[in-house]
């Protein structure tokens, strides 16, 4: 796994993201979705938010899939647009809303 986290310890990070880059994430625009995640927490002064790329989280089909730790939810059919929410609620150190998975198209 490879970290887009801001400068500060390990031991300091308070919330994680975990964003699937395995191949069927990624082709539903995983790269993207941790980009926008990522300029988000840096827009947002989050340094306690690390945003990382993992591999499958056998929750292909339904991607791009996000995993939060420590709160452990699940986000499924992630978009870009999605950011700027997903890293506020990480920042504000909550669980973040469940929302309804987008319908396969
Ligand atoms: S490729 Fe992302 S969950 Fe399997």
């Amino acid at each position: 796994m490879e970290k887009d986290a801001p400068a500060v310890s390990q031991t300091e990070l308070e919330q994680w993201a975990f964003v699937c880059e395995a191949s069927d994430c990624r082709s539903r625009g995983s790269s993207q979705v941790r980009d926008a995640l990522v300029r988000a927490v840096q827009a947002g002064g989050c340094p306690h938010v690390a945003v990382v790329r993992t591999g499958c989280l056998s929750l292909c089909g339904a991607g791009p899939a996000v995993v939060t730790y420590p709160n452990g939810d699940v986000h499924l059919r992630v978009e870009q647009s999605d950011a700027p929410e997903l890293a506020g609620q990480l920042a504000a150190g909550g669980s973040l809303r469940r929302r309804v998975v987008r319908a396969p198209q």
